[in-house]
């Protein structure tokens, strides 16, 4: 996401009370004392086996922190550029080729490579050596998107950005020249902001959601602020619309129900002057359609991607499938915004295997249609609770605003306030380990923790001015669906020679902060991609901490070691491997973004000229790919 935080939106006026006081909380206190004797807290209770341990252990020699303008990877490993911003996505006959001065037209962006590549996933068409990856297209830098950047701005400059915007499928292979894209395929496609995409689930066609051109409320137009990804178990992709309320133009007064999601008159992108349903006053309705989870065919080219509004409506990072014992599915989802909620989701159904002619996918197209939504609290015993959002349960009443189960998802953080959920640190990506039943969280930071005003630490959110980031991770009750579940952090980041001994963290190997990307491998390791933001990096308590990185981690013993390093300006995003292991595709996002605003089209390579570093291009996105020279397990 965009790394300015202080134009983040911030719209959490609840009451909910800090109940997790930290000085109720006598062993965690003792994380922001003692540094030294931080190592390990918060690992206790780790179920960890000898064989799990020896099969998750780290086998690369860690690289150091750098600020070059390249990717650094260990010893006896190579990374190459795969599919960069730009580059056609291979629509049979519509191959458009990327002009490195930014003039494409919106047309042809529509059969590119989109920008700010994000969560992506890999899905095997042939074992390990060719299969398809969905790959989200975050949002844009229109400094670079076009020529001139914004110094005039016309509806095909907004139809271009919207069309850099959404989800890209591609076909990849791997052949005697290491891994290409194979162009033409039949799976190649795109979905922009403007592709049609179903509704799904209780808000289908709710009053709330319908509009002029959609008077139905079960149609949208497009997806965008597409962030993190996940599959599920039936073979779909799974990607969250993060912040879109960035989006929308509000009046000089936004309504309650805009301010409580954080829509302003004030637009980063500017759609709203020249596509007018990106003016709420005009189409009020509109913001509504966005914050849901999209689910994606990826191996169906003609499938029509579905938002599924049973799981609530956010800004969602992403969201993550577990299964209970009996076969339903348990989702898991967060939204990236400063003192906003944890949710899980439990399915009514079953998982439905494919046959009869229907693939896994097709056999559970409403799957995530019905089910029960839950937001966590974070108790400061160690333990927590899921609390249902059913509608006419407790607060969730006509009376307070709700006049449906489909008010409750489409206000799911009006909702969650009345609960009393936790207020937390900014969740990003979510990642179930299988072996252990432990769900982890990366909470990347929250400088407003503690500021006048604004909640203070709790124990699940412990350092007050959070510059560094945490990990937290939950163990449910039971099975996955339990009503309450036993918490604690795999680490808190941070940087043990820092100055502020609460900067310092509690990293058992390489110093690292604002953990994002969560991800495991087929190993069950654990890898952290991270995004500190670019105006932090290398200043301050960043002085030493390089670049943004991917580093992996042995959940088990909490070792973490720094695999590698992106190029000036970037953040890490998605990471996904092939099954055996040996192919480790990764996202690049915005390298070269300026540190206080989008990029100036007049210099496009004052910060960084990753990857093609040509004299009269400009950095972009890229989806890169790693193995071992040897061919072997990446990280073993
Ligand atoms: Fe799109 Fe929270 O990162
Ligand atoms: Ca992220
Ligand atoms: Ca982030």
């Amino acid at each position: 996401m965009a790394k300015d935080f202080s134009k983040m939106e911030d719209s959490n006026r609840s009451s909910n009370p800090s109940i997790h006081a930290l000085l109720q909380d006598p062993g965690r206190r003792t994380v922001l004392v003692g540094l030294g004797a931080l190592a390990g807290l918060g690992l206790a209770g780790c179920a960890s086996t000898p064989a799990a341990a020896a099969s998750r252990a780290l086998g690369f020699k860690g690289v150091a922190a750098s600020s070059a303008d390249r990717i650094v990877v260990p010893q006896g490993y190579v990374a190459a550029v795969l599919a960069p911003w730009g580059d056609p996505v291979g629509a049979v006959g519509q191959m458009p080729a990327f002009k490195p001065d930014g003039s494409n037209s919106a047309a042809e962006q529509a059969l590119q490579m989109g920008m700010h590549h994000d969560g992506l996933e890999f899905y095997p068409l042939d074992g390990s050596r060719r299969g398809l990856l969905a790959i989200n297209h975050e949002y844009t830098d229109d400094g670079l998107l076009h020529p001139d950047g914004q110094k005039t701005w016309t509806p095909e400059k907004v139809k271009k950005a919207q069309a850099a915007h959404g989800i890209a499928v591609i076909e990849v292979a791997h052949g005697a020249s290491g891994w290409q894209v194979l162009r033409p395929s039949r799976h190649a496609r795109r979905i922009t902001a403007n592709t049609p995409l179903a509704i799904g689930g209780p808000a289908a066609g709710h009053r709330l959601m319908k509009t002029a051109a959609d008077p139905a409320g079960r149609s949208a137009l497009g997806t965008f602020s597409n962030c993190a990804s996940s599959k599920t178990p039936w073979g779909t992709y799974l990607s969250g619309e993060e912040n879109w309320a960035d989006y929308f133009h509000a009046a000089d007064v936004p309504t309650a129900h805009e301010r409580r999601w954080g829509i302003r008159k004030s637009t980063w992108y500017r759609w709203h002057e020249h596509d007018e349903r990106f003016d709420t006053v005009r189409h009020p309705n509109e913001p509504n359609r966005f914050g849901w989870i999209v689910e994606l065919d990826p191996m169906d080219p003609l499938s029509t991607p579905v938002k599924r509004t049973a799981l609530g409506r956010a800004a969602h990072e992403g969201a993550w499938v577990a299964v209970t014992q009996d076969g339903r599915a348990v989702v898991y989802s967060g939204e990236d915004a400063r003192f906003e909620y944890i949710y899980r989701f439990v399915s009514r159904d079953r998982i439905a295997p494919g046959g009869n002619g229907k693939t896994a996918a097709q056999a559970n197209a409403e799957l995530l249609d019905h089910g029960t939504l839950y937001v966590a609290r974070f108790d400061a015993d160690g333990q927590g609770r899921w609390l249902p959002l059913n509608h006419g349960v407790g607060p969730l009443t006509a009376a307070n605003g709700f006049a449906d189960a489909g008010e409750v998802l489409i206000k799911a953080r009006q909702a969650s306030d009345l609960l009393g959920a936790t207020r937390m640190d900014r969740p990003e990506w979510l990642a179930i380990d299988n072996a252990t039943r432990w769900v982890y969280c990366a909470l990347t930071n929250n400088e407003q923790r503690g500021d006048p005003g604004k909640p203070g630490p709790d124990a699940a959110n412990p350092r007050a001015n959070n510059t560094m980031g945490h990990i937290i991770r939950w163990r449910e009750a039971g099975d996955f669906d339990g009503d309450s579940f036993e918490w604690n952090h795999l680490l808190l980041a941070g940087d043990p020679a820092n100055l502020r001994p609460e900067a310092r963290g509690s990293v058992l190997g390489d110093a690292f902060a604002s953990p994002d990307t969560l991800a495991f491998d087929p190993r069950g390791v654990l890898w952290i991609g991270t995004d500190i933001s670019t105006r932090s990096i290398g200043k301050h308590e960043m002085t030493r901490l390089g670049n943004n990185q991917l580093l992996a981690c042995n959940p088990d013993t909490g070792e973490v070691r720094r695999f590698l390093v992106g190029p000036v300006g970037c953040e890490l995003t998605g990471a996904t491997w092939t099954p055996d292991g040996r192919t480790l595709f990764v996202n690049i996002q915005h390298p070269g973004e300026a540190p206080s605003d989008r990029n100036d089209p007049a210099d496009p390579r004052r910060y960084s000229n990753w990857p093609d570093f040509n004299p009269i291009g400009r950095p972009r996105s890229a989806t890169v790919v790693v193995r071992r020279v040897d061919g072997g397990v990446i990280g073993a």
